[in-house]
């Protein structure tokens, strides 16, 4: 099929990427002439595992194509997927002008019937107004031509968005056009084809159902950290409650990790909007109104186990931070718990030694001329003359370090994990004093 993607982001570029990869005709269009240039040499703008050989292999073949030529790519694709960004407004609801003028372009340039797919997360109604971006535009042109508007959020994380778009666990399809349901559904068969895993619904439900999992998740997040607050007070250790609940078939295993906050693209956007979505309606959304608030907390959490056991005062103080990257295997920094752990200690007079495996350039430019910030080049020289090492992202390279080399390295024998990522008596066996969310001295130091 002949499919056009409009943004070339996490979204965009993944979406557009495995759709070529299966055969399909894949046109990406991006306004950002330097990211299209990035692409048309080769590169891969973002740091996302397996993209690069997939982007690659398609364009040695030349079933994916970047250009900046709006008329082009538009009369490329029966499919044009919208995949451009939705940052929060001021006020926490979506910022729909990107989604609108890739509306109103395909509208502007459109011959012959389209299907125009919202890949973007977007509240619940845009359809509607990407319907009349469209039909405004055909209209300034007094053309009539058909069309078909299309929910189809994506469900991608960071990190793991190559796997998730080829072995999708949903596919979500918000249609009320039937031609636009049969041309969906050929367009994904060959990512279901052992399971059918694609859910055909209503434009607006579909469109909620994106909100309604984020904000399940998010929720789940902020549930466990505000119990890792109490396991600590009251003596318990929040991993083995996470263990005890998780096996519950109604519960589940996933996202009962305590840590040091959500951060990312998705999820911190996605619970303001939909709490916004909820005012707008006259519906208050209690609960994530408390996700949202008990997240921006628990930023501060490294922050304040770092007073509690050096005090207010951290001035000639050195800490190593190991991990930037808002979660492993990306370089996104948005959101990052890290930018606030880095700010609450500069604040206090603290230097801050940091390493991350990829993230540390987008770093660079998030965290712009903060003084007191440098870089190491591997995890061992971040410890360099610190005082006590904090682990923010729970990168592979972190999770089995050499402990006596840590111990060695640091002025004080202190590791304040935020991750949650080691036997606490492995630790303290090593000599080091360990904090960790959610963990009293649940596991006594062993001698
Ligand atoms: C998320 C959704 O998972 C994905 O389906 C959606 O399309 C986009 O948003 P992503 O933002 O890439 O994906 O990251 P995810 O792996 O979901 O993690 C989000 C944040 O939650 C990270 O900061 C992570 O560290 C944190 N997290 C996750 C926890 O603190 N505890 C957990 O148990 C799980």
């Amino acid at each position: 099929m002949k499919v056009t993607v409009i943004g070339t982001g996490y979204v965009g570029l993944v979406t557009g990427a495995c759709l070529a990869e299966m055969g399909n005709h894949v046109v990406c269009l991006d306004v950002d002439e330097r990211k299209i240039r990035v692409l048309q040499d080769g590169g891969i703008p973002i740091h996302e595992p397996g993209l690069d050989v997939i982007v690659q292999r398609n364009v040695a073949v030349g079933r994916l194509q970047f250009t900046t030529d709006v008329a082009a790519a538009v009369a490329h694709g029966t499919l044009q997927f919208i995949g451009v960004g939705t940052p929060p407004d001021e006020d926490g609801s979506a910022d729909l002008q990107h989604v609108l003028a890739a509306a109103r372009s395909i509208g502007a340039h459109m011959t012959d019937y389209k299907i125009i797919v919202d890949k973007s997360t977007v509240p619940v109604g845009t359809a509607d107004r990407v319907r009349e971006a469209v039909r405004g535009e055909l209209q300034r042109r007094g053309m009539e031509v058909e069309f078909a508007v299309v929910s189809n959020p994506e469900f991608l994380k960071e990190g793991a968005a190559v796997g998730d778009f080829m072995r999708p666990d949903r596919i979500i399809v918000g249609a009320d056009d039937e031609r636009a349901v049969l041309l969906m559904r050929a367009l994904y068969a060959s990512f279901t084809r052992n399971h059918d895993r694609l859910q055909i619904m209503d434009v607006r439900s579909a469109e909620f159902t994106k909100y309604a999992a984020n904000a399940m998740l998010a929720t789940r997040i902020s549930f466990m950290n505000e119990l890792a607050q109490l396991a600590e007070k009251v003596g318990a250790d929040i991993d083995m409650v996470r263990r005890g609940i998780g096996s519950d078939p109604r519960i589940g295993t996933h996202f009962l990790y305590a840590g040091a906050g959500y951060g990312g693209s998705c999820f911190p956007k996605d619970v303001k909007a939909l709490v916004r979505t909820g005012q707008e309606h006259g519906v208050k959304l209690r609960v994530l109104e408390a996700v949202e608030e008990a997240n921006e907390q628990q930023k501060h959490v490294l922050g304040k186990k770092v007073v509690a056991r050096f005090g207010e005062d951290l001035a000639g103080r050195t800490f190593a931070l190991w991990g930037l990257a808002f979660k492993p295997d990306t370089d996104d920094m948005r959101e990052a718990p890290s930018l606030v752990v880095i700010a609450d200690l500069v604040r206090r007079g603290a230097r801050v030694q940091a390493y991350d495996p990829v993230a540390t350039e987008q770093a660079r430019l998030a965290l712009g001329d903060v003084a007191g910030v440098s870089f190491a080049d591997s995890a061992q020289a971040a410890l360099s003359g610190a005082d006590a090492l904090v682990i923010v992202t729970e990168w592979r390279e972190f999770r089995s370090p050499d402990f006596d080399a840590i111990r060695a390295a640091l002025k004080q024998p202190v590791v304040i994990d935020g991750r949650n990522l080691f036997e606490p008596a492995l630790v303290k066996a090593h000599g080091l004093e360990y904090f960790a969310i959610g963990r009293a001295n649940a596991v006594p130091l062993k001698t």
